[in-house]
């Protein structure tokens, strides 16, 4: 057996466990190749301070093969670099920092690189370009992972330079490699502006395509979300180009390096921290490598761990680092500082929502920075309220892609799986509007029972049946696996919705026609696992987003239970100028009164008494008549016209209704609506 033992290389680690990276099946390993390559994308221009454009191209290559791009307007990379970075596990800029960035471990890109060649034999190819005028580098790589390094395939193993102009261009042809030379024109009669710098990278892999939730579209959706200042440019398969444009002009602010907390540090990391050390005394260790400990700090943990301030740093064992670690967590050390943490804002969050989930209302609210475990965390919480349901978004060709792309064995089953916040009661509720048995396979409808399908998705009313539709972010980039084991999807289920107007079920999401994003910004995000898939439930978390959960919540009761009242008056309206006519006829056969003046007056009348129905909202939201309290900021509501609004609120089930019928209070429980009784802040 001796003689068996030898190293494992961490590339023939993490090909033989490649589900630890995400590529568990086909399908999510087109989607984790795609994530990587953009968060690094955005990653990259946001530190270079440049905002960010970005062109993602899938076409379909085979039976199950596809060829996935994905190009930026970046800083490029520079030559000698780019082998390293594509070719090699744990590569890479962020792993050494404690900064508030998307990516971290310096595994991402490279273990999609080796993902490809592991399936196709076809190596990842880059081109990189840092300048107008600079030389572009193009190479063809795969990742040894005998050895974990770059093997250059193109070139003779020096890849190739592309050179600026005319002889670049025709080589770029030639070559037939793949690059977007111009950016669209802003306006239709401007000239295309050239891409002056960025990167590429185009990997062909065994992969399956499928749309609804865990898709690529789905992930790209929710980025263009929480990043307004991204434009993206997506091509999909079926050759169809989506654009999301950018609605801010804004970067965020560059968020800062800062060191460790002494708090959010591990034994074993301690241990290493000393090993590395280049820091002579124990004292000077500790205030160079951690923040917040002053040289008194400092000498208090040393009295406690009963260790000189002056000790060698090299000298320290196990043993000291273990009376080190427990000293550190007995000594008040004041908070980290907060200021390393970017949030969107509430101004981004409301436009990053809008441009995507049409919507009647929105709020919004960011928390001020927090800490769990030494390390700074900020949650926000921004809401969508209204608008039309995913089912009915979709066109009948479309319908009939997503049926045939489908692996779903039931049109139920489809249904579920395809549409966000479709629960089983609405997919009930469409089957039995088309009439289609429960056992149909979504592959095998013929053309007349896609039609009556798409009919009943049309108009079935689905909005009781609907749940809350959750985005979860972690530094901006939506989580897309592992709900039920994630903190956000805990805490919106613990917290009590039905005081905000909407029905739900003890412990559970809510149901009705909302989305809801929840993000976390942290140096550090405690995933639950190394795919980075979900939060970890700790208690200082969980709290900061209850209450944002709170403040969008009363913000959203605020505006059901006005535009209940509307509703009230606009249904007497309807009433009123249902009977005018004929009362208007009636007293001028009486009296011989003009029958038109009459019914203005009339008519003059009934909109007094229902002036409500008029109530006029300024830009955000805030009700002009002084009476009517104010929502506080945060919130955007899209005006509707007001015969829009009307028959929407006649053929609509009132909030009350939808909530009497869809969550009776259980077991003699008092129904709270709109009770509001919050955790104190
Ligand atoms: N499009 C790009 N433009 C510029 N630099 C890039 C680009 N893509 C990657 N890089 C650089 O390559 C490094 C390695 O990328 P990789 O995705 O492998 O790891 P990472 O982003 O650091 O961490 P993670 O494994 O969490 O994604 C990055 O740290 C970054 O410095
Ligand atoms: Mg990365």
């Amino acid at each position: 057996m001796a003689k068996k033992q030898r190293e494992i290389s961490v590339s023939e680690f993490f090909a033989k466990n490649r589900h630890m990276l995400g590529f568990d099946n086909p399908r999510k390993a087109l989607l984790t190749t795609i994530k990587e390559a953009v968060d690094n994308s955005l990653d990259a221009c946001e530190e270079a301070g440049i905002l960010p454009e970005i062109w993602v191209h899938i076409q379909q290559m085979g039976e199950s093969r596809y060829q996935a791009a994905v190009q930026d307007n970046g800083p490029g990379i520079l030559k000698k670099q780019i082998p390293l970075i594509f070719g090699k596990l744990l590569y890479g800029s962020k792993f050494h920092r404690l900064r508030m960035s998307r990516g971290q471990q310096g595994i991402g890109i490279s273990a999609a690189g080796m993902y490809a060649i592991l399936t196709t034999g076809k190596p990842i190819k880059i081109v990189s370009k840092t300048g107008l005028r600079k030389d572009a580098h193009y190479y063809e790589l795969r990742i040894d992972t005998k050895v974990n390094k770059p093997e250059i395939l193109n070139g003779k193993g020096n890849g190739l330079d592309i050179p600026y102009g005319e002889r670049g261009d025709k080589i770029i042809q030639d070559e037939g490699i793949e690059w977007v030379t111009h950016f669209d024109p802003e306006t239709p009669d401007a000239a295309p502006k050239p891409i002056a710098h960025g990167t590429r990278v185009s990997l062909e892999l065994e992969a399956k395509y499928q749309r609804g939730k865990g898709s690529v579209d789905e992930y790209l959706e929710q980025t263009a979300i929480a990043n307004p200042h991204v434009t993206l440019h997506y091509t999909d398969p079926s050759g169809v180009t989506k654009t999301y444009r950018r609605s801010s002009e804004i970067l965020p602010p560059e968020a800062t390096e800062i060191k460790p907390h002494p708090y959010g540090v591990e034994l074993g990391r301690l241990v290493s921290m000393c090993k590395e050390s280049t820091e002579s005394s124990l004292s000077g260790f500790l205030t160079n490598s951690f923040s917040r400990v002053s040289p008194s700090i400092a000498k208090q943990i040393c009295d406690k761990a009963k260790l000189s301030t002056r000790m060698r740093v090299k000298r320290i064992d196990r043993d000291h680092a273990e009376h080190l670690y427990a000293a550190i967590q007995e000594t008040k050390i004041s908070n980290p500082t907060t200021d390393c943490i970017v949030p969107i804002g509430e101004e981004q969050l409301l436009k990053g929502l809008h441009s995507v989930v049409p919507a009647e209302f929105y709020a919004a609210a960011t928390r001020p920075p927090a800490v769990y475990r030494g390390n700074p965390f900020q949650i926000e919480v921004a809401l969508a309220y209204g608008g039309n349901v995913e089912t009915q978004k979709i066109t009948k060709d479309l319908l009939k892609e997503l049926l045939y792309e489908t692996d779903a064995r039931t049109v139920r089953q489809f249904l579920i799986l395809t549409f966000n916040g479709l629960g089983p009661d609405a997919a009930d509720k469409i089957l039995k509007g088309s009439k289609l048995g429960t056992r149909k396979s979504p592959n095998k409808l013929k053309p007349k029972e896609v039609d009556t399908l798409f009919e009943a998705m049309q108009s079935v009313n689905v909005n009781e049946g609907q749940s809350m539709n959750v985005y979860r972010y972690a530094n901006r980039v939506p989580l897309q696996f592992q709900h039920g084991d994630c903190a956000i999807t805990k805490t919106i289920a613990q917290t009590n919705w039905r005081s905000y107007g909407l029905s739900q079920s003890r412990g559970n999401l809510p149901s009705g026609p909302v989305t809801i994003m929840v993000h976390i910004a942290s140096v550090w995000v405690p995933f639950t696992n190394q795919a980075k898939e979900a939060v970890a439930s700790y208690d200082e978390i969980q709290k900061e987003m209850r209450l944002a959960l709170q403040t969008v919540g009363r913000k959203l009761g605020m505006f059901l239970r006005r535009r209940m009242k509307v509703k009230q008056q606009a249904d007497r309206r309807t009433i009123f100028r249902r009977y005018l006519g004929e009362v208007a006829q009636a007293v001028s056969d009486i009296n011989g009164a003009d029958k038109e003046v009459v019914y203005e007056q009339l008519l003059e009348v009934a909109r007094k008494k229902t002036a409500e129905a008029d109530m006029v909202l300024d830009e955000s939201g805030k009700a002009i008549d002084p009476s009517e309290a104010n929502y506080g900021g945060g919130v955007l509501i899209v005006d509707k016209d007001e015969d829009e609004l009307l028959a929407d609120l006649i053929n609509r089930p009132t909030e009350a209704e939808a909530n009497g019928s869809a969550a009776k209070p259980a077991d003699g429980e008092q129904s709270e609506l709109f009770d509001e009784e919050d955790e104190e802040d």
